[in-house]
C-alpha cells in the first residue's frame, strides 16, 4: 500500500505535492519522490520519509506534478525503486499503488523491443508501455498501456508536453479533488483535505483526465459522469478511514489483508525450499524464532506445520535462544517478524546462519534487515501497521504458516482440497467477527473493570490465549496472563476469585471435554467465566457468566476468528479505560535493540 498524489493548477506544485503526501505516510514511508512538469520532467526522489525529501530537495517551480510515497512490494527501498518511474527518453513519469502481477513478462517483453530498465520495481513497466503506444494523445496510450497490465494499480502520469494529468485505478483507491482553476488527485481524502473537500471517487475500470479547469472520466473509451461528494472528515479522521484509533482500523482491514497475502502466495510457484527434504527423509526439524506477537504465530505455526507435514517444529522465544548453548544444524529455520528489525530475532537468524541452517524470514516490511539476513523471504501482505499493537500482521503471518504447510502436506489430497477451500472462505468469516462487533463491546464494559485477566486455552488455542493476554495488556494496561487450561491447576488456580475473571476460548476439537472440567473447576474457585465458543454451542453457554460467539470454522483455522475477536475485546476494554491505544506507554512499534 502506498500513498499517490497529483496537482495541476496555478500555484507551485512541489509544496503542494509534498504536504499532501506526508498526510499518507501512514499508507507508506519507506521512500518517496516527486516529478513537476516545467522544461521537460524534473524528478527528484529517495529513501527517505517526504519531510527530509522536502528539505533536501531543488526547488522546482512548475504547477503540474506527480507523487509518491512508498511501501515497497517490489524491490527493496532505495532511490532507483522509488517512485516516479520514467520511460526511456524520460518524457513520461508515472506513480502507482498497487501490484502489476504480470510485470516480469511485460518487462521481458519490452526489454526485446529495445526498452532498457533500470529498477527492480513492477512499477516501471508501465511508464514504459505508455511510451510504446504514444501517438500524441496520452489518455489513449495509458488506456492502450492498461489493456497489458494485469493486477491492481492506481496511477497518475504526467508528461510536460500534455497540459493535463491521466489517472486510472483498478483494486486501488484513487480519488479527484474539486479545486477553484486547480484539481487534485490523490490515494486517499486525507491527503486533500487541506485544499478542498469536494471529491470525485474514481471506479474501477475510471481513467481520469484532469487540467486546471477541467475534469473527465473515461471508461471503455467513452465519457462518462462521476457523482461529487462533500467529505466531512478531519484530516486526522481521514487518515484512520474514519476510525477513532489506527488499531481499531487495522482490524477491520484483516479481511483484505488475508486476500492480498493469499493472493500472494498463489503468484509464488515454490514455498519453503529445504521442507521437502525434511519431510521426505524424516530427518531434521523446523525451528521457528521471534519476539512477542510474532512468537504467539510461531507457536501457533508449530501446531499447524506438525499437523499437516507430521515434522518436529520447535518454538523459541529469540531473546532466550540467543543464550542457548546449542542449536541443531540440520534444520530449517523460520524466522518471524512484522518489522523485520527486531534486534533479538535478527541476532537468532544470523546465528542460525553461522551454524549453518537455512534461514526463511516471514515479514512485512520489504528491505527490512530481516531480508537481508533470510535465504528466502516470504512476504506478508498485512501493508504498514501503524498502531503498535500488532493485529493485522499477526493474522497475516498465519496465513503465510497455513500455506507453507499446505504446499507440503502429507495428508490426502482430498482434506487438502478442504482446508483450501476453508482458507478462502476465512476473510469472510472474519467480516462476520467483525459485524459482530457491538455484542464484544458489552464484554469490554464488563471486563474494563477489572485490574487482573486472564485467558485460557488448549491445543492451537493455547497461543491463541498467550496472544490475547498480550495484546489486552499493551492497550489496556490490565494485567493479562494467558495459561494452558490444563496449567491452571498447578499453580494459577491461587488467584482465582471473583476479581478475577477467565475467558475461556473453547473449539470443537479433542480438548473440548478437557476444557468443560477447567471452566467448571474455574467457575468452583469464584472467578467469571467469558467462553469464546463456536455459533450454536449450547452445553457451554449453560455452564458460565456469558459467550462470545465465532463463526464455526475448521479447528486448524480457528485461531484466526478467534484472534479477530480477541483483538476487538482489548481494543473496546483499552477504549473504556481511556488509554493511549495507538502508541501504548514505554513501547515501540519495532524494538531494534536487544
Ligand atoms: C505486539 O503487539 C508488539 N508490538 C510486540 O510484541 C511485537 O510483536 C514484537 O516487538 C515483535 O515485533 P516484530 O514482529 O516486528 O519482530
Amino acid at each position: 500500500m502506498c500513498g499517490i498524489v497529483g496537482y495541476i493548477g496555478n500555484k507551485r506544485a512541489q509544496s503542494i505535492l509534498l504536504d499532501c503526501l506526508k498526510k499518507l505516510e501512514y499508507r507508506g514511508y519507506d521512500s518517496c519522490g516527486i516529478a513537476i512538469a516545467g522544461d521537460g520532467i524534473k524528478v527528484y526522489k529517495d529513501a527517505v520519509r517526504v519531510g527530509t525529501l522536502g528539505k533536501s530537495s531543488p526547488r522546482f517551480d512548475g504547477t503540474t506534478g506527480i507523487g509518491h510515497t512508498r511501501w515497497a512490494t517490489h524491490g527493496a527501498p532505495s532511490q532507483v525503486n522509488a517512485h516516479p518511474h520514467l520511460d526511456c527518453k524520460g518524457n513520461i513519469a508515472v506513480v502507482h499503488n498497487g501490484v502489476i502481477s504480470n510485470f516480469q513478462e511485460l518487462r521481458n517483453r519490452l526489454t526485446s523491443e529495445g526498452h532498457d530498465f533500470i529498477s527492480e520495481t513492477d512499477t516501471e513497466v508501465i511508464s514504459h508501455l505508455i511510451e510504446k503506444y504514444y501517438r500524441g494523445s496520452l489518455e489513449e496510450a495509458v488506456e492502450s498501456a492498461l489493456h497489458d497490465i494485469e493486477g491492481s494499480y492506481a496511477i497518475i502520469v504526467l508528461m510536460p508536453n500534455e497540459t493535463k494529468l491521466v489517472a486510472a485505478r483498478k483494486d486501488s483507491p484513487l480519488i479527484i479533488g474539486i479545486g477553484d482553476r486547480e484539481n487534485f488527485i490523490a490515494s486517499d481524502v486525507p491527503a486533500l483535505l487541506e485544499y478542498t473537500d469536494r471529491v470525485i471517487y474514481l471506479e474501477d475500470g475510471d481513467i481520469g483526465v484532469i487540467t486546471t479547469d477541467s475534469i473527465r472520466v473515461r471508461r471503455d473509451g467513452s465519457e462518462i459522469n462521476r457523482k461529487e461528494h462533500k467529505v466531512l472528515w478531519t484530516v486526522a479522521e481521514a487518515q484512520k478511514g474514519g476510525y477513532e484509533h489506527f488499531m481499531l482500523k487495522e482490524i477491520h482491514e484483516q479481511p483484505q489483508v488475508i486476500r492480498n497475502t493469499l493472493g500472494e502466495y498463489t503468484r509464488m510457484t515454490d514455498s519453503v525450499v529445504g521442507l521437502a527434504g525434511i519431510r521426505d527423509s524424516g530427518i531434521g526439524s523446523v525451528l521457528m524464532v521471534a519476539c512477542g506477537t510474532s512468537y504467539h504465530a510461531a507457536l501457533t505455526g508449530k501446531y499447524i506445520i506438525e499437523e499437516l507435514l507430521s515434522i518436529p517444529v520447535r518454538a523459541e522465544i529469540a531473546s532466550e535462544f540467543n543464550y542457548y548453548s546449542h542449536v541443531l544444524a540440520r534444520t530449517v529455520a523460520v524466522a518471524i517478524t512484522q518489522s523485520g528489525e527486531t534486534a533479538d530475532t535478527l541476532k537468532a537468524m544470523k546465528r542460525l546462519k553461522e551454524v549453518g541452517c537455512r534461514v526463511v524470514a516471514i515479514t512485512n516490511v520489504v528491505g527490512s534487515s530481516a531480508t537481508r539476513i533470510a535465504n528466502q523471504t516470504i512476504y506478508i501482505r498485512a501493508g504498514p501497521e501503524i498502531s503498535v499493537a500488532a493485529t493485522k500482521s499477526f493474522t497475516a503471518q498465519l496465513i503465510a504458516l497455513y500455506w507453507i504447510a499446505m504446499s507440503y502436506s502429507k495428508v490426502d489430497a482430498r482434506r487438502i482440497t478442504e482446508l483450501n477451500m476453508e482458507l478462502r472462505q476465512l476473510p469472510s468469516q472474519v467480516q462476520r467477527v467483525l459485524d459482530d462487533e457491538d455484542k464484544i463491546i458489552e464484554h469490554a464494559k464488563y471486563l474494563s473493570g477489572f485490574e487482573d485477566v486472564f485467558f485460557i486455552g488448549r491445543g492451537i488455542n493455547y497461543p491463541v490465549a498467550l496472544e490475547a493476554a498480550w495484546k489486552l495488556t499493551e492497550v489496556s494496561y490490565i494485567h493479562a496472563a494467558g495459561y494452558a487450561a490444563g496449567e491452571m491447576k498447578h499453580c494459577p488456580f491461587t488467584l482465582l476469585g471473583s476479581n478475577t475473571p477467565v475467558i475461556a476460548i473453547v473449539a470443537k476439537d479433542s480438548t473440548y471435554e478437557a476444557m468443560l472440567t477447567n471452566i467448571k473447576e474455574i467457575k468452583a474457585r469464584g472467578s467469571p467465566v467469558i467462553a469464546l465458543i463456536e455459533e450454536g454451542d449450547e452445553v457451554i453457554e449453560e455452564l458460565v457468566d456469558s459467550v462470545i460467539t465465532v463463526p464455526r470454522v475448521n479447528t486448524i483455522f480457528s485461531p484466526v476468528v478467534n484472534t479477530v475477536a480477541l483483538q476487538l475485546l482489548a481494543y473496546y476494554t483499552a477504549k473504556e479505560r481511556d488509554c493511549p491505544i495507538d502508541y501504548p506507554r514505554n513501547l515501540a512499534k519495532s524494538v531494534t535493540v536487544e
